[in-house]
């Protein structure tokens, strides 16, 4: 059963790259630092190896994660591996999030930090990777011989897209500045706009001229909504209508009918939800009543390193927690499509990886 869930062909709708850092890297990291003496190295392995993190202590793993990825070749390296490790438990399509950071003192512009993202995009090698439209994908296939559309043996691939998070600390310059890069950056694979961060700092009305902007100029948009209680907030992002909306855990009878009638598909973190103390356990939480309701949904991570899970751990969770089988976990997983960010193209070649394997479940 184990296996399966690995096995079984996977989309990931909400990811943050430098969440979903493995620990290891994460410990050789800050033993460097250590060794340079910028940090004291044990105060920070008792944070690393910590589990059962409050949001509060989220967020201060954060900060250490931000003060040790400062520099390109990192964050080159986490990309590389993240996507990686999401294509060895067969996510097939993974949009992966990731906040565009200055930082001047390191010679780094949001511009050079993404840059730095796509560069650990190229630099996969055991997986093929799918992140810059036909252009890329056919390069890959001329690339390696084994891909030969008759061949038997081709290579494993996934499909990556990018989006760019606006952190909530951020003023609405910084926010369209984002969201212009994001634009600059479309044929590199970025297809959207997440806004997060912690979600007791920062006021809606700063954000919404760049999130107004990125939809105008056919940016997808998805949000953080509802991981404090912020009615009004709530509310508001709902009216915005964007393409998909992460966690909504602190949402009120009236959210849940606007959000039904709009049909707004929500991803649904169950680990990090728990771990953060936003829902209370499995047995309450909104994912039940959503799926019973038809409502879109999609099971997704948020930070697999920071809350020490997986994609496939999620649908074992779930499938447990709520009493579903396989078909209907393939089913979930591959109704996904209907909503990714990414275009027609990589919606009708999802569509195929998982009509293979509704075959063999029939069979
Ligand atoms: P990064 O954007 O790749 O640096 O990924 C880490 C960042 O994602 C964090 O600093 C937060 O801004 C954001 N993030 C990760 N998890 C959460 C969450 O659960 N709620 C809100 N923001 C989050
Ligand atoms: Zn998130």
């Amino acid at each position: 059963m184990e296996e399966w869930w690995k096995t079984m062909p996977k989309i990931e709708l909400h990811a943050h790259l430098n969440g979903s850092i493995r620990d290891s890297t994460l410990l050789e990291l800050a033993r460097e630092l250590g060794d340079k003496g910028t940090i004291v190295f044990s105060d920070f392995e008792q944070v690393i190896l910590k589990h059962d993190r409050s949001l509060v202590e989220v967020f201060k793993l954060f900060d250490l994660i931000h003060l040790i990825t400062t520099d390109h070749k990192t964050v080159t390296k986490i990309t590389k591996e993240v996507v990686e490790d999401f294509a060895a438990e067969n996510v097939v399509y993974l949009e992966l999030r990731t906040t565009p950071k200055r930082n001047d003192s390191k010679g780094m512009s949001k511009e050079s930090y993404m840059q730095a993202v796509v560069e650990g995009l190229r630099a996969v090698n055991n997986v093929d990777v799918d992140f810059a439209h036909k252009l890329d994908a056919e390069a890959i296939e001329n690339s390696h011989p084994a891909n030969d559309r008759n061949s038997e043996s081709r290579r494993k691939k996934i499909c990556v897209r990018l989006l760019l998070s606006i952190d909530r600390r951020e003023s609405t310059e910084a926010a369209m500045e984002t969201v212009k890069l994001a634009l600059q950056m479309k044929d590199l694979g970025v297809v959207g706009i997440d806004l997060s961060g912690n979600p007791v700092i920062g006021e809606w009305q700063t954000f919404l001229p760049a999130l107004k902007f990125a939809k105008e100029q056919g940016l997808s948009v998805t949000l953080h909504s509802g991981e404090v209680p912020n009615s009004e907030e709530v509310h508001a992002m709902l009216d915005f209508l964007p393409g998909r909306i992460g966690h909504a855990c602190y949402f009120e009878e009236d959210h849940w009918r606007k959000l039904k009638s709009f049909k707004i598909p929500v991803e649904i973190c169950l680990t990090s939800n728990i771990r953060t103390e936003t829902i209370p356990s499995l047995d309450v939480h909104h994912f039940a009543d959503l799926y019973n309701s038809e409502h879109p949904v999609s099971l997704c991570t948020d930070d697999m390193g920071v809350f020490s899970t997986s994609l496939s751990h999620e649908y074992r969770l779930a499938a447990s927690a709520y009493g579903l089988g396989m078909k209907e976990m393939h089913t979930l997983a591959r109704d996904a499509i209907n909503f990714i960010f990414a275009g027609n193209d990589a919606k009708e070649e999802l569509k195929e990886i998982f009509a293979s394997v509704s075959k063999e479940l029939k069979a």
